[in-house]
């Protein structure tokens, strides 16, 4: 049987509805599940809900609903909002399901039987944000420095788990197994923690004081604490303790956390499976927070945002490239609406889309909306191969996404995707089909272009789903066949091309920027930029399909620009007193491509062309002879 994987995200509290941070753990889940189902792995992905506590109550009677009304209505926000955002979980637990209280009691028993757990009368600081027992040495400024509020002084007698006799071992696990708790910097975050004495942890509130809980099994004048309940879901999930796969599928678990319960899942959990001799997880993966505008997210701060009008609003697949992309996993992120854009736009609407467009339609005036043959022994000959860069790619990605390095392994698709781009440029298909001698270098350059985008559609299955199917679809391949290069079969029919991601416009309208004067007041020469500034300039060639004038702008025409990307762009030219609209029809022109559109005169302006300005007037600039519409300039 193959090798399985068993991923968890929080199961997160139902006092609040879920939010971007939430969305992103639990895409990432959906990623890293589909990822190794790809790879032939047996898998399972578990969410949930924590529905116990004083939190829950509270906010139920805010509502001025019964406990259970508030769980059950806040659940299925959570559990609805999943397969809006693509997410597949394979169960979606609640602690308040009574299989899971009768796990719970039972760990418990094993714990309160082996000596684990014993009875003391306490007086402590309480933090009802925390949920716990807190010290005088976590407070800032006599506050609990999560909830910003003073904890209550509190004297009642509970059960506690003894974790102090546990801390050597677990020090040791920590140190011994590189990649138990990963990043690395949070492995060190627990080792710190593991530097204080370890107190023992009260397990338990009196039932005077909280109603809404598992109670103890061992003394039904209590119930447990939070944490204690909300740990155990992952064992009640993997069928602890007598389902025939519990050891099986128990093996493979790994969790996903964000960097904000490190310590509970690094130290209260690893000492509880000890305790209960159950083994232990697999990896612990940690991520940052996603932040919005450097500032946490929070509802006193009206900046939390939602996941799901974003998905609608720019689309799922992209909402989830963009926090696959964006956050390097197990650091802070900062979340906006304009970096948002700024990536389907330029990933996805140009670099993926266009070439995408662009790889189609020369297939289609190529060779009859057919894949080509690919000429092995040509390719060698010549060296046009493209399959040692989708290895290379391939072989990156498969590491990172293993390793939860998703930022890295969508950079090394990207490069390919870029390596794509220039080899469409140096080959130029347009020029090898006006010679007849270049037929097989011709089917060559375009079979190698077509495998390696359908390459790129396995690649980026886990994180846009939708897409690949869609891009499969398009080039005639069979989707999940996997990144092996050379499996798009010969004579398969090659569908029109059609937009993957329409560009977007930039959320905030800017003022229209002045249209470029027409003669510069003196010839000097700008100022250096680097490679690097000029390389962020994205030069393509267009031709020019219709054209007007603009009413009150005497100096402006309104361009229709078709750039090869499978639509046309309206772009607004400075140059009406120098050509009609007629005289530029069908003509090529040179676009600069990315830059930000710009309202001018009422017309939204995609680009801008460019123009050779001098004492004689204005000329358009364009290529010496006709070039393919998408050609890089450089
Ligand atoms: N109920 C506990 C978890 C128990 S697990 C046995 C809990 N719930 S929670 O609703 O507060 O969820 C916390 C988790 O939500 C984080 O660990 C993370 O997965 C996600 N996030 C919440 N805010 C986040 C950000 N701002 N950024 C990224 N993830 C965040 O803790």
């Amino acid at each position: 049987m193959s090798e399985s994987f068993f991923i968890t995200t929080p199961i997160y509290y139902v006092n609040a509805r879920p939010h971007l941070g939430h969305a992103y753990t639990t895409i990432v889940a959906d990623v890293a599940r589909r990822f190794r189902r790809a790879l032939g792995r047996d898998t399972f992905f578990l969410t949930g809900t924590d529905e116990h506590g004083d939190k829950i109550v509270e906010a139920a009677r805010k509502e001025g609903l019964s406990p259970k009304e508030y769980v059950d209505r806040m659940s299925g926000h959570f559990r609805d909002l999943w397969p809006r955002l693509s997410i597949e979980p394979d169960r979606f637990i609640r602690t308040t399901e009574p299989g899971h209280m009768e796990t719970v009691r039972k760990i418990l028993q094993k714990l309160y039987d082996s000596g684990d757990i014993h009875f003391a009368e306490y007086e402590g600081l309480y933090c009802t944000g925390c949920e716990r027992f807190v010290l005088e040495r976590e407070l800032v400024d006599g506050k609990c420095p999560d909830h910003a509020v003073e904890p209550k002084l509190i004297k009642e007698s509970n059960y506690f788990f003894k974790m102090g006799r546990h801390r050597d071992w677990l020090v040791e696990q920590v140190r011994e197994n590189p990649g138990f708790i990963r990043p690395q910097r949070y492995a060190n975050e627990v080792l710190g923690f593991l530097k204080e004495p370890l107190e023992d942890l009260c397990i338990s509130r009196p039932k005077s004081r909280l109603q809404w809980g598992i109670p103890l099994p061992f003394d039904e004048n209590y119930v447990t604490y939070v944490w204690f309940d909300a740990l155990v879901n992952y064992l009640t999930a993997a069928g602890y303790p007598d389902r025939p796969d519990f050891g099986r599928r128990w093996a493979s678990v790994e969790h996903l956390v964000a960097k904000d319960i490190v310590k509970p899942h690094g130290i209260y959990w690893p000492i509880i499976l000890k305790a209960a001799g159950i083994p232990l997880y697999r990896h612990l993966n940690v991520h940052g927070y996603w932040n919005v505008a450097e500032a946490k997210m929070s509802k006193s701060l009206g900046n939390v945002v939602d996941p799901l009008g974003l998905a609608e609003k720019y689309g799922v697949e992209a909402f989830r490239y963009f926090l696959m992309r964006e956050m390097t996993f197990g650091l802070d992120a900062s979340f906006s609406e304009d970096a948002l854009v700024a990536r389907i736009n330029a990933d996805l609407a140009n670099d993926l889309g266009n070439l995408t467009s662009r790889v189609l339609t020369m297939a289609h005036k190529y060779c009859e909306g057919k894949v080509p043959e690919r000429d092995e022994a040509l390719e060698s000959e010549t060296g046009l191969g493209l399959s040692a860069e989708a290895s290379e790619a391939a072989a990156v990605y498969v590491e990172a996404f293993g390793e939860f390095a998703f930022q890295k392994g969508l950079s090394a698709v990207w490069d390919f995707i870029s390596r794509m781009n220039k080899y469409v440029d140096t080959n130029a298909p347009w020029v090898l089909a006006r010679n007849k001698a270049a037929r097989g270098q011709l089917d060559l350059v375009l079979y190698n272009l077509l495998e390696g985008l359908r390459v790129v559609s396995e690649l980026i299955a886990p994180v846009m789903p939708e897409t690949a199917l869609r891009m499969a679809d398009l080039l005639g391949a069979v989707p999940g066949a996997g990144s092996d290069f050379g499996l798009l079969a010969p004579g398969a029919a090659l569908k029109k091309p059609r937009a993957l991601f329409p560009r977007i416009e930039p959320p905030v309208e800017k003022a229209a920027p002045a249209p470029p004067p027409e003669k510069p007041a003196a010839p000097s020469v700008k100022p250096e930029i680097s490679l690097e500034d000029f390389a962020r300039v994205d030069l393509r060639v267009g031709t020019v399909t219709a054209a007007e004038k603009i009413p009150n702008a005497k100096k402006l025409l309104k361009l229709a620009v078709d750039l090869g990307e499978g639509r046309i762009r309206t772009v607004v030219a400075g140059i009406a007193a120098h050509y009609e609209p007629e005289a530029v029809v069908g003509k090529q022109v040179i676009v600069v491509a990315n830059l930000k559109p710009a309202r001018l005169m009422g017309v939204t302006s995609e680009g801008m062309v460019l123009a050779a300005v001098d004492e004689a007037g204005l000329r358009l600039s364009r290529p010496e002879s006709p070039a393919e519409n998408g050609a890089v300039v450089r």
